[in-house]
Parts: C-alpha cells; structure tokens; sequence
C-alpha cells in the first residue's frame, strides 16, 4: 500500500521541554495511520532525546535532520555530517529555500549535500521552489515548496501543486513529490487527494501538537 507522507519541519524551534511535551501530546492518538509515514525534522540538539522517546515507546514515527554537511567527517567546525546523522535519521530535508536565501546555499552544494546523505543511506526531501529548479541526479522525494506560500498562511492552490508535481514526476524521473507551504488541518486533504501528490511538508502547524495530529487524520 502507497503511504501518505506527513513531514513536520520544525525548522529553528522547540527546545527539550517543549519537544517533549509535544511527543507527550502526540502519542495519545486515537486513529489508524498504518497508511501514513510520518517524519519529524527536528533540529539537531534534539535528535537524541526524540530518537530515544520514540524507540522506547515503541512510536510509528520516523525521524528526519533539516540539514546535513556536503563535506564528510573531518576539520569542518560547526558541521554535522552524514555519518553522524545515520545515527539518528532516514532522512534529510536537503535544498529549502530558507537555507537557499539565508546560507546561500547553491545547485553546487545542495548537490554535495544530496550525496553526502546517500552516501550514508540517507533519503534527501529535496525542497524546489517552482518545477525549474534543478534536482540533483540522484534524488528520488522532491517537496514543492513555493516561497510565498511558506509561512504567509497563503497556500498554492491544489491544481498548481498536480501541475508541478505532474512536471517532475515526468520531467526528473521523481518518484515521490510532496507539496508545502501553509499546510493546515482544514487545507491538508485538498492536498493529498490529488492523485500525483504524495504528501505534505508542514512547518508552522507541526509545531503544535494538536494540529499536526490534526493534519495526520484529515490527510
Ligand atoms: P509552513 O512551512 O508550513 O510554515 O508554511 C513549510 C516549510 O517551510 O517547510
């Protein structure tokens, strides 16, 4: 069976008492996702404490980094590398714009990034902007993520999200595409029911439990 995929990317929030206290919240669902794969993204100084939760519960979430160093171990002050992650994570969120716009990121590195995680066994979500960005070769999970839907509260529409998701799927040889920016309980199904999106990227409502409890159920 095809599962939905839920992303939360936290992005630069939550600290141990709050990310706790959201796992807390979280594990009290009452409905079936056997046809969901859920990833949390956490940044990384909580990856042990969720990795550590969520195999002691024995919880059906998988964990994802939001970034990963395109250099491997060695004399790179401030990086995490891929080996590093494998410890924690099956995924990386690797190309999203904020990191394009903020870091500067470019095709050069994002594609070093995209192969340093696969190097590790690592899926890269691999964030495009419009269905022009270039994709390194090897990615197989793109998120669409249209910068003025991201954090606006102004989604893209549903029939603009197929479209592009239609592109890459036929275009870059993408298996999996999934859309973000604006995600909310009441917009995710409009989402999700069109039949070439895969599942969704969420960044302001995964940060609270009930709403991305709330996504994971309408989805
Ligand atoms: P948003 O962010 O859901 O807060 O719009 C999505 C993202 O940037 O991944």
């Amino acid at each position: 069976m095809k599962k939905t995929f839920i992303v939360a990317n936290w992005k630069s929030n939550m600290t141990t008492l709050e990310a706790n206290n959201w796992l807390q919240e979280i594990s009290n669902f009452q409905f079936p996702i056997s046809n969901k794969e859920i990833i949390v993204c956490p940044p990384f100084t909580l990856l042990w404490d969720i990795r550590s939760y969520l195999s002691k519960h024995n919880f059906p979430i998988k964990i994802g980094a939001q970034d990963v160093s395109p250099f491997d171990q060695g004399a790179y002050t401030g990086e995490i590398n891929g080996k590093q992650l494998k410890e924690f994570v099956e995924f990386v969120i690797v190309g999203h714009s904020e990191r394009r716009i903020n870091f500067n990121e470019d095709n050069n590195i994002l594609e070093e990034k995209v192969e340093m995680a696969r190097k590790y066994s690592i899926l890269p979500i691999f964030c495009i902007q419009d269905k022009n960005t270039q994709i390194p070769k090897s990615v197989e999970v793109v998120a669409y993520e249209p910068v003025f839907a991201i954090g606006t509260g102004t989604p893209d529409t549903p029939e603009n999200a197929e479209q592009v998701a239609k592109y890459v799927k036929e275009n870059a040889r993408i298996k999996t595409v999934l859309y973000g920016g604006s995600v909310t309980p009441k917009n995710v199904k409009k989402f999700t029911q069109v039949s070439t999106i895969d599942g969704v990227l969420v960044g302001g409502a995964s940060l609270y439990a009930q709403e991305f409890l709330a996504i994971i159920k309408n989805a």
